[in-house]
Parts: C-alpha cells; structure tokens; sequence
C-alpha cells in the first residue's frame, strides 16, 4: 500500500545547494519522486500551506522566510512515506535532529531547518493539492 507526502526544501536548503542530497536520500531510502517544481511562494501561498500556525508568535518570520528565495516543492511516494521521509528529515528542531539525518546533518536552526514533510494523511493531502493540484 502506497502513500504520498509533500516534501519541500526550503529556500535555505535550496541556497546552500543540498537539493540533490535530499533527493538522493528519499530515492536511497526507496521512496519515488512522483512531482516536482523550483518555485518561489507567494505569501498567499505560504499562509495557506502554514495555515495551522497562523496564531504562532513565529508565523510572520516563518512566512518570510519561507517565501525568500525559491524553494523545491515534490511529492514522494512510497509505503509509509509520510513517517518514512520524516525520519529522514529527524527532528523540527535540527540541534535535537541525529546525525545522519538531512536536519541533523545540514541545519542548526528551528526557523532554518532545510526540510518539510507532511505529518499526517490528512495534512498531506491538504498540501498537495495545494501545491501540486494536477496530481488529484
Ligand atoms: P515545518 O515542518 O516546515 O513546519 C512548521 C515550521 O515552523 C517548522 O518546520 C519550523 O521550521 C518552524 N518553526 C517551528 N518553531 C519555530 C520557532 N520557534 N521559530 C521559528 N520557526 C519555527
């Protein structure tokens, strides 16, 4: 049984160019890119996709940040694949994140983290279709 999750790098993982080793991961790990697309977030966008954060003291900064330079939106496809690219990515807060994971290995901070997946079936849903609403 298959299932989809929405993988973005972000526009920090984007600038320092680890876009090729996030791929190489999910593919190692047996994962499938099913979509992709390099693009920049409107704000309109990126308050939708961050929608469940919108009362955080950190949604205004989590907006620019997310919408600062051009980010790497795909969706991954593979049994499990929602819990499986979030163990790739390890945890949100990247000093927490074990190395030999993509946070634990390339970021240092909570608002510049390289990489989102989906957390649930239904938030993967929500974001794709929001992202990629081609694929139904
Ligand atoms: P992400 O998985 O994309 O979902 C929500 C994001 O909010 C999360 O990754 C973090 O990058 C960001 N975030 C969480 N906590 C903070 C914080 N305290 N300050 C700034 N950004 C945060």
């Amino acid at each position: 049984v298959s299932e989809r999750t929405l993988v973005l790098v972000k526009p920090d993982g984007v600038r320092r160019g680890v876009v090729g080793d996030v791929i190489s991961r999910l593919e190692r790990k047996g994962l499938a890119v099913v979509a992709m697309e390099l693009r920049t977030l409107s704000r309109e966008t990126a308050e939708d996709h961050y929608a469940e954060h919108r009362e955080r003291p950190f949604f205004g900064e989590l907006v620019d940040f997310i919408t600062g330079g051009p980010l790497v939106a795909l969706v991954a496809e593979g049994p499990r694949a929602i819990e499986a690219f979030r163990a790739l990515a390890g945890a949100t807060d990247p000093v927490k994140a074990a190395p030999g994971t993509i946070r634990g290995d390339h970021a240092l901070e909570i608002g510049e983290n390289v990489v989102h997946g989906s957390d649930s079936p239904e938030s993967a849903a929500r974001e794709i279709k929001l992202f990629f609403p081609e694929l139904g």
